[in-house]
């Protein structure tokens, strides 16, 4: 079986979120049991060439009623092979997204990105797009197969990783992007939409977690689009993400000050002291400490921990929060920081891989309050080191936490329903009461620890899927 991954993120090239890091284990997982899969991705002037090797000089392809050649490079350092599209125009801009063009540059993307995989010259079973960025591919490719032999047998799944995220833009932009004769797949509330135009041509289309699978089927989480989500409910499945443990995992990560493990724990104690002197907190390690690593964008629940800030610092922990995002998230951050330099610690930005390793080893509770969670990384990243999630029971953290149950001493973290500062902070008192148990809190980081969220069974989710999309030989 032949997969090609189109992907506008991927680990260790370039991340904005959770899908940099799913894109790279995915096709590791894929590769691992024998899926012959590739991936494509954007060059952006971030990643450094020196690492890559030029694999086409002269990509042809037709674009904007001009037949620009591009250059393509590759890379051999992920499982699977990965290409780069060359277009200094389009991604040379600082930053991965937020220019006004987004739409333009990633409707290039897919048109270059399906110009490559006919250059590798071996047809491909399954299209995989992900989110709004590779929406264009879907209407292409669904255009193509119709009169093109070398994708006659292509099918295109279209997994949506956040719905929310809908690549939105003018409809008079169609006609010139190309696209003039599928207004009415791209055709939402009056403006175009790259993912509902992905999510109408896909064949079928994932998520991923089960439960956002049904929540993205509600008018609440639908985002206008509920009702294709129920529409097209019987090609839509969720399946939640896995972790990559070979980049996280506490007994071999290479960032942190000690390695531990589910034998053996006590590394933990160097991993928090370690992370206290580099938030320049007091060593004091007996007090607890809560960690949080987002994007600052309302998805995450900042304005609870807004509202719950002096609450969250009497209960005596501290809070350490890492985060890049929206300006009134960071000045909230900033302040509150001013106000407790001794008891909060933050990082305004986005920091290499190393300093989100060693929060996760560092810290003793995980927050998550998510108002919404497709599937979320880091709780279960925080479970496999020992850090104790709490969630908001939403999205993927409701499918991947269990709620701590004393009586049974099953569970692996603490969740809380509504969407309230105030039960937010009950879960929060009720984590630090365990947390002062000890015997109780080291069977309930044990059950997280031992907790298995690997790849290998959603890798095998996929191809089932690849398998059973209709008319796949
Ligand atoms: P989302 O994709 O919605 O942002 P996920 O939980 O799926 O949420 O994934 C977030 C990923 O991005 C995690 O790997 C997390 O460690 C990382 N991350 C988020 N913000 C930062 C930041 N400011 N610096 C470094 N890594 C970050
Ligand atoms: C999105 C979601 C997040 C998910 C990630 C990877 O960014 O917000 O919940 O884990 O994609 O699928």
């Amino acid at each position: 079986m032949r997969i090609a991954i189109l992907s506008p993120e991927a680990v260790p090239f370039a991340k904005v979120g959770g899908l940099a890091d799913v894109s790279s284990a995915l096709n590791k997982a894929l590769r691992a049991d024998g899926v012959d899969s590739l991936l494509i991705l954007p060059l952006y002037d971030s990643i450094d060439r020196s690492r890559l090797k030029v694999f086409d000089e002269e990509l042809g392809l037709f674009w904007r009623s001009k037949a620009p050649r591009i250059r393509v490079w590759q890379s051999d350092e992920l499982a699977a092979p990965t290409y780069f599209i060359d277009a200094p125009h389009y991604f040379h801009r600082g930053k991965i997204y937020g220019d006004g063009d987004d739409h333009e540059r990633f409707a290039f993307f897919c048109r270059a990105a399906i110009a490559l995989i006919r250059r590798l010259d071996k047809p491909i079973d399954v299209l995989h797009c992900n989110d709004w960025q590779s929406g264009f591919a879907s209407v292409e490719m669904k255009r193509l197969r119709g009169h093109d032999e070398f994708f006659a047998r292509t099918k295109i799944l279209f997994s949506i990783h956040n719905l929310a995220y809908q690549g939105l833009f003018d409809p008079d932009d169609l006609w010139w992007l190309g696209f003039g004769d599928e207004k009415n797949e791209f055709l939402s509330n009056g403006a175009a939409s790259a993912l509902k135009a992905g999510a109408m041509t896909a064949d079928a289309l994932s998520t991923v977690s089960p439960r956002y699978a049904h929540e993205i089927q509600t008018r609440e989480q639908g985002y206008g689009l509920d009702w294709l989500m129920r529409l097209r409910s019987n090609r839509l499945v969720g399946i939640a993400n896995g972790v990559d443990y070979e980049i996280w995992n506490p007994e071999t990560d290479p960032h942190l000050a000690a390695n531990y493990s589910l034998d053996d724990l006590s590394g933990k104690r160097a991993c928090k002291l370690d992370l206290l002197r580099r938030f320049g907190l007091p060593e004091e390690v007996e007090r607890p400490i809560i960690a949080i690593i987002s994007r600052l964008v309302a998805q995450k629940g900042y304005d609870l921990i807004r509202d719950a800030a002096r609450a969250i610092l009497d209960t005596g922990a501290f809070f350490i929060a890492l985060g890049a995002g929206a300006p009134e998230y960071e000045d909230f951050l900033q302040s509150w920081h001013d106000v407790a330099p001794y008891r909060v610690g933050i990082y305004k930005g986005f920091a290499g891989e190393p300093l989100a390793h060693q929060i996760e080893a560092g810290a003793d509770l995980f927050l998550m309050p998510s108002l919404y969670e497709p599937c979320g990384l880091n709780q279960m990243y925080s479970m496999r080191y020992g850090t104790v999630p709490v969630v908001r029971a939403t999205g993927g953290l409701d499918d991947t936490v269990r709620n701590f149950d004393p009586s049974s001493g099953d569970g692996t973290g603490f969740k809380f329903h509504q969407y309230d500062a105030a039960d937010m902070l009950e879960k929060i008192r009720e984590g630090l009461y365990f947390y002062n148990q000890p015997e109780v809190w080291k069977r309930i980081q044990l059950n997280g620890m031992a907790t298995d969220n690997s790849w290998s069974a959603a890798a095998r989710k996929y191809i089932q899927l690849y398998q059973e999309m209709p008319g796949l030989r």
